[in-house]
């Protein structure tokens, strides 16, 4: 059988097969990378600059026509004009290609001191930190809305259920609210991930270091990463793991959205009725004429599941991993652009929902016919007159049918403790939405500013 011929990439011959088998999705997936992986390398290069080292590594010259020749790859990639074919192989070379067309000898000097494993690891720190600013954005916004929504029917009264059977009176202002909380929490998780991610592996090339006296304190600066990762071999197992962190954090936010959306779907069915989705956020059937589905709900459901395959697929991807860098790391990196597009995608669609149901008060009011619901409330009336706990529940027990008439929105007015139905804080918690929203928005403004000074001439 004829053998085909091999392919000429930067770093030597390859079969053809494998050169295919090999960079997978790369050539698509790291165009995502372009613009940080321009960033990074003026980053390298500004540094190599300053170093005090005879001979010259880059000198200033060199350097600005570096840089500005990755502000046009940068404008190139913005304008969808920046390729990585197949011989590049991935985003890193396809850059120092295109540096190298540009700049003759001088690109084929940006690799000194450094390796792909290095450039990819903080291409992909850069760009999940710019991803985890704006989903922290969605995520604070959605709060937001379901503060709002809280807020706007703090006294609508809603059957409280505990196995899904009506179990005390509580109200629309409590469930959304709750929703809310849920999700300021997930937040917590983010900011680990957003901590965790926010070191520069930089310097660590191949995993090992480099005998040139490379200042890994400024590269870490110029690029506003609160400060390197230390072990330069660390730096190189650190790949795969940030990714599995910030996926674990994705796992929370997404099981909040399912949790959210089955409710949602739930109490928006005829039966119950005490929610109605906004008709253009539902899809209707090919058959059935009278159908308005929440079909956008049933997939946030969906993409819970698929974050909690993408977060453990990187997992065991990691999972008896030996230490330095293996190919296997590439394969997380489809996992955790995934995941953060499906994450923030679901926010934001979550937050339409929310924004634009509406509320049927009578319908809420009316799911309190069947009296058993304000038992333990009636119990607990019995207790304030002395009574002792059991005996107040066996009688309340055996008299459910007394219980008929009593008002569901006075029982809500009664619970006047510390986030309780008529103790819920929604200004704090708007507040923590809030702040969520300013942080993000800080961030983001500091890491661009931070990119234009390097980018600067
Ligand atoms: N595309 C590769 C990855 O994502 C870049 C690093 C390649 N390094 C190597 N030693 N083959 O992992």
């Amino acid at each position: 059988m004829n053998q085909p011929a091999d392919t000429a990439t930067t770093v030597g011959k390859i079969n053809p097969d494998v050169l295919t088998f090999t960079e997978g999705k790369d050539p698509v997936l790291d165009l995502a990378l372009a613009e940080v992986d321009c960033i990074g390398t003026a980053a390298h290069v500004t540094m190599l600059s300053r170093m005090d080292y005879t001979p010259t590594l880059f000198t200033d010259d060199q350097r600005r026509a570096v840089i500005a020749a990755l502000r046009d790859i940068i404008a190139e990639a913005r304008a969808g004009r920046f390729t990585i074919t197949a011989a590049d192989q991935d985003v890193h070379l396809a850059v120092e290609r295109r540096l190298t067309e540009r700049l003759g000898d001088l690109g084929k000097k940006v690799h000194t001191c450094r390796s792909r494993n290095d450039q990819v690891a903080v291409d992909i720190r850069l760009h999940v930190r710019n991803e985890l600013n704006a989903l922290q954005g969605e995520l604070a916004a959605l709060a937001a809305a379901l503060v709002a929504l809280g807020e706007a029917h703090r006294a609508i009264p809603m059957v409280g259920r505990t196995h899904l059977q009506p179990a005390m009176p509580s109200s629309i202002g409590m469930w959304a609210s709750g929703y809310a909380e849920m999700l300021l929490d997930d937040a917590y998780p983010l900011e680990a991930a957003y901590k965790v991610n926010d070191l520069c592996p930089l310097g660590s090339a191949a995993g090992y270091g480099v005998p040139l006296p490379i200042d890994r304190a400024l590269t870490s600066d110029l690029l506003g990463f609160a400060r390197p990762l230390h072990n330069v071999f660390y730096a190189s197992c650190a790949r795969g793991k940030d990714e599995a962190i910030l996926l674990g954090a994705c796992v929370q936010i997404m099981l909040s959205l399912s949790r959210l959306a089955e409710d949602l779907i739930l109490f928006s069915m005829p039966e119950f009725r005490y929610f109605t989705l906004p008709r253009d956020l539902c899809t209707g059937s090919s058959i059935m004429p009278q159908k308005y589905n929440p079909d956008v709900l049933e997939l946030i459901r969906a993409k819970a599941a698929l974050l909690i395959g993408q977060s453990t697929s990187a997992a065991v991807i990691l999972k008896a991993l030996p230490g330095g860098y293996n190919r296997d790391l590439q394969d997380t990196k489809e996992l955790y652009m995934e995941g953060l597009r499906v994450t923030r995608t679901s926010l934001r669609i979550m937050r339409l929902m929310v924004e634009r149901l509406t509320v049927s008060p009578d319908r809420c009011r009316a799911a309190f016919a069947e009296p058993g619901v304000f038992a333990t409330d009636r119990a607990l009336e019995l207790v304030a007159s002395g009574m002792p706990f059991r005996d107040a529940y066996h009688q309340v027990r055996d008299h459910l049918e007394d219980l008929r008439g009593m008002d569901p929105d006075e029982a809500i007015a009664k619970k006047t403790h510390l986030g309780g139905t008529n103790g819920i804080d929604y200004a704090a918690l708007r507040a923590r939405a809030e702040t969520l929203a300013a942080e993000a928005t800080a961030r983001q403004a500091a890491i661009d500013a931070t990119f234009a000074r390097l980018m600067a001439d």
